[in-house]
């Protein structure tokens, strides 16, 4: 299955929570493009810069990590895909490869919040640099003394872009899945727990 939606929509929090249940690994393209940053890899020297600008890594670099990412046993039996992909030509690599390997996607799951909501979600996100564990200052707090981080894409002006990259490259993507019937819209704002509730719903 694929999650997407805007950037701050929820995706990488309401991931965490849906595979502990699913039992699938959740292959999120954002996380394994900074783990490259990270690394400090040839990879992750090209993306740095484009990430921090709120641009799109391209699409052959992407498409090849995450083809090779699900190629890997722990695929075998499902994967969640969040952030990928992202646009039309990432979406038609994976339809190919998928259509090669003999397995159909179940479900394309669009978190839907509006562009109002999205800059304080972002700015007030933190992460715990050694878990992973997505936090927001106001929504959802991290524990008293847990020293977090915040991602370096995460200013007003990165966000800024990053939306109208979704806007004008990711949802061109979502009329494919809707034609094939496996697209789920779910409602992106309210509590944790009511999101998480509404994304089994539409997965049941
Ligand atoms: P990526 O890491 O994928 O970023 P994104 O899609 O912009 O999504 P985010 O991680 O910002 O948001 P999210 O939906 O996961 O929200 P979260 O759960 O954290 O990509 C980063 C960059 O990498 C891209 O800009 C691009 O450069 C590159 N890249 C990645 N994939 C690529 C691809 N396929 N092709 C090309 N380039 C690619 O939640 C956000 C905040 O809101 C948190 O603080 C959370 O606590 C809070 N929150 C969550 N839910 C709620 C709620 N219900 N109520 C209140 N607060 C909430």
């Amino acid at each position: 299955m694929i999650l997407v939606g805007p950037p701050g929509a929820g995706k990488g929090t309401q991931a965490a929570r849906l595979v502990e249940k699913l039992r699938i690994p959740h292959i999120s393209s954002g996380d394994m493009l900074r783990a490259a940053v990270k690394e400090g890899t040839a990879l992750g020297k090209q993306a740095e810069v484009l990430m921090k600008e709120g641009k799109l890594v391209p699409d052959d670099v992407v498409i090849g990590m995450i083809l090779d990412r699900i190629a890997k046993p722990d695929c075998a039996n499902g994967f969640m895909l969040d952030g990928f992909p992202r646009t039309v030509p990432q979406a038609e690599a994976l339809d190919v490869a998928l259509t090669a390997a003999g397995v159909a996607l179940d479900a394309v799951v669009l978190i839907e919040v509006e562009d109002a909501l999205i800059v304080e979600r972002v700015t007030g996100r933190r992460n715990d640099p050694k878990t992973g564990t997505i936090y927001h200052m106001k929504y959802d707090p991290p524990p008293a003394g847990l020293a977090v981080v915040q991602r370096a894409d995460d200013t007003e002006e990165a966000v800024t872009k990053r939306l109208s990259k979704y806007h004008g490259e990711t949802e061109p993507v979502l009329p494919f899945y809707e034609g094939k019937g496996i697209l789920r819209r779910v409602d992106g704002v309210g509590s944790l727990d009511e999101v998480t509730a509404r994304l089994q719903a539409a997965l049941s």
